[in-house]
C-alpha cells in the first residue's frame, strides 16, 4: 500500500473507520513531535518481539531475519539522518516505526504487530528510555558528590558560621557544610538505585490489556532486553504508571537539594556574606549596572527546582482517576517524564561545574565564625563542666551575653575578674574553651563537626564514591 499523505488516512485502525479524522484533533492526538525521543529504544523492543515471535512460530526464521534487518537498517537512518523524523504523518513513534517498516519490506513488515499493541509496547519503551536515564543522572549525582569532595578537601581546616533561622548560631567546619550536601546527594543516588529496580520489569507480552495469545517467551524478552523480570498483571502492567511518579518525586528531592545548595552559594556569594566569590564561568553581568556579577547558574537550578516540582504534580494529577486499563491521557506521561529527566541532568551538570570553579575565601568566612557569639554555647557547656546546671550556665551566659554586646567586645575580650562577676567558677581556662578551635573540637560525636571527626567522615565519603 502506498503511504498516503494525509494523517487522517494514514491511521492504524482503517477497518472498522470509513470517515476521516479531523485535521485538527489528528494534530491534538499526535505524540510523534515528543515520544521520537524512544526512536531507539522501540526499534529494540521490536527487535526483541520480532524474536518472540519467531520463538513462537508465528515468524518463519526468513521472515524475523528480514524484519530484524530492516528494523536495524530504520535504526541506522534514525540514527545519522535527522531529517528522517520530518514526517507529518506518523501518530506516534510506535507507528512512525512501523510505516517505515511497511515501507521497506511490505507485508511481512505488517506481521510484526502480531501479540502486541502499543500499551505493552510503550510502557516498554519508556521503562527502556529511563533506565538509560537513571543510569547517566546516578553519574551526574556522583560527580556533585565528587565536585563537593574536592571543595572540602580544598579547604580541610576552613571554618564557617552555621547559622539557624539565618543567624549566627555555632562555627562549623567548611568541609562539614560540604559533606551535608554529599550526604543528601548519597541518599537521592540510594532513591534512583531503587528506582531503577522498580523500573527494569518487562511489560511487553501483556499486549493491550489481557495478555498475548501467543506463545511468546517473555522471560527470554526480558532477558535479551536487559530487563530484571517480567511484569505480573498484564491490567497493571499498561497502565501503571508509578515508576514515573516514583522517578519524578526522586528527581523532586533531587532538585529540592541542589535548590538548597544553589541558595546558600547566592547567599554566600553577597558582598553581605563574602564567603565565595563566583568563578566567571558560571556567572553574568548586568547589561546597565558594570559592577555587577550574577549567580544566575545557581539561580536557575533553584527555578527550576519548581518545573521539576510541577511534573510530578502533573503526573500524579493524570493518573488519580484512570479507570484500568490504558487511557490516552497516559500519553500526558512523556513530556512530563523527558523534561524531568533533562532538567535534573542538565541541573546537576551546572551544579558540578559551579563547584569545581568554586573557592572559599578563608578568612573572611573565619572572621564571620568568630564574630558574633557564636560561641556562646561553648561558654554554657564550660559552665556546666564546672558543676552549674545547663539552665542556670545558660542564663548566666545570656547575661554576659548583653553586657558584652554593651562593651562592644567578643566573649573573649572580657576580662576574667568582669567574667568571674557573673560567676565565680570560671577560671583562665575558659579562654581556651571560647577560641574557634576548642568550640570546633569539643563537638567530637559522630556526626559533629570537629576537625577529627569531620576527616574521618571525608574519607568515608571518598570510599564510598
Ligand atoms: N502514543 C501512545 C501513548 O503515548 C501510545 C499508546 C497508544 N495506545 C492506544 N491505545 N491508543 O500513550
Amino acid at each position: 500500500m502506498a503511504i498516503m499523505s494525509d494523517a487522517r488516512k494514514t491511521n492504524l485502525w482503517g477497518g472498522r473507520f470509513t470517515g476521516e479524522t479531523d485535521r485538527g484533533f489528528a494534530d491534538y492526538n499526535r505524540s510523534f513531535g515528543f515520544d521520537r525521543r524512544l526512536f531507539a529504544v522501540d526499534v529494540r523492543a521490536s527487535i526483541a518481539h520480532c524474536d518472540g515471535l519467531a520463538g513462537a512460530r508465528e515468524l518463519t526464521g526468513a521472515e524475523s531475519n528480514e524484519i530484524k534487518s530492516a528494523l536495524q537498517a530504520i535504526l541506522d537512518r534514525g540514527q545519522t539522518d535527522a531529517s528522517y523524523f520530518d514526517e507529518p504523518n506518523s501518530e506516534d513513534v510506535h507507528s512512525f516505526v512501523e510505516a517505515r517498516l511497511v515501507e521497506m519490506i511490505g507485508d511481512v513488515g505488517r506481521k510484526l504487530h502480531t501479540g502486541r499493541s502499543r500499551n505493552d509496547q510503550v510502557a516498554t519503551d519508556l521503562r527502556l528510555w529511563l533506565r538509560d536515564e537513571l543510569d547517566r543522572t546516578a553519574l551526574a549525582l556522583r560527580s556533585v558528590q565528587e565536585g563537593l569532595l574536592d571543595l572540602a578537601a580544598a579547604h580541610a581546616e576552613a571554618a564557617i558560621p552555621g547559622y539557624t533561622h539565618l543567624q549566627r548560631a555555632q562555627p562549623v567546619l567548611f568541609a562539614h557544610w560540604c559533606l551535608a550536601y554529599f550526604e543528601m546527594l548519597a541518599r537521592d543516588r540510594e532513591r534512583f538505585a531503587d528506582v531503577r529496580g522498580r523500573v527494569n520489569v518487562l511489560p511487553l507480552g501483556s499486549a493491550a490489556l489481557a495478555g498475548t495469545s501467543y506463545p511468546i517467551d517473555r522471560d527470554a524478552a526480558a532477558r535479551a532486553l536487559g530487563f530484571d523480570g517480567i511484569s505480573r498483571n498484564s491490567l497493571d502492567a499498561v497502565s501503571d504508571r508509578d515508576f514515573c511518579i516514583e522517578f519524578a518525586g526522586a528527581a523532586s528531592l533531587v532538585m529540592m537539594h541542589l535548590s538548597r545548595l544553589a541558595e546558600d552559594i547566592i547567599l554566600y556569594s553577597t558582598t553581605e556574606f563574602g564567603f565565595f566569590e563566583l568563578s566567571d564561568a558560571v556567572a553574568t553581568g548586568s547589561s546597565l549596572m558594570p559592577q555587577k556579577k550574577n549567580p544566575d547558574s545557581m539561580e536557575l537550578v533553584r527555578g527550576k527546582a519548581g518545573r521539576v516540582f510541577g511534573h510530578l504534580a502533573a503526573l500524579l494529577a493524570t493518573m488519580k482517576g484512570l479507570p484500568l486499563a490504558y487511557n490516552k491521557d497516559m500519553q500526558e506521561d512523556k513530556e512530563a517524564v523527558f523534561d524531568t529527566a533533562d532538567t535534573v541532568n542538565a541541573s546537576l551538570a551546572v551544579t558540578a561545574t559551579v563547584l569545581r570553579n568554586l573557592r572559599l575565601n578563608e578568612a573572611r568566612a573565619s572572621e564571620a565564625a568568630s564574630h558574633g557569639y557564636l560561641n556562646a554555647t561553648e561558654l554554657a557547656d564550660y559552665l556546666v563542666r564546672k558543676g552549674m546546671p545547663f539552665r542556670e550556665a545558660h542564663e548566666t551566659v545570656g547575661r554576659i551575653v548583653v553586657h558584652a554586646i554593651e562593651r562592644g567586645v567578643e566573649l573573649s575580650e572580657l576580662r576574667l575578674d568582669d567574667l568571674k562577676s557573673f560567676s565565680a567558677g570560671i577560671e583562665q581556662d575558659v579562654f581556651a574553651s571560647l577560641s574557634l578551635e576548642q568550640t570546633l573540637a569539643t563537638k567530637s560525636q559522630t556526626g559533629g563537626t570537629a576537625p577529627g571527626r569531620v576527616a574521618e567522615e571525608l574519607k568515608r565519603a571518598g570510599k564510598q564514591l
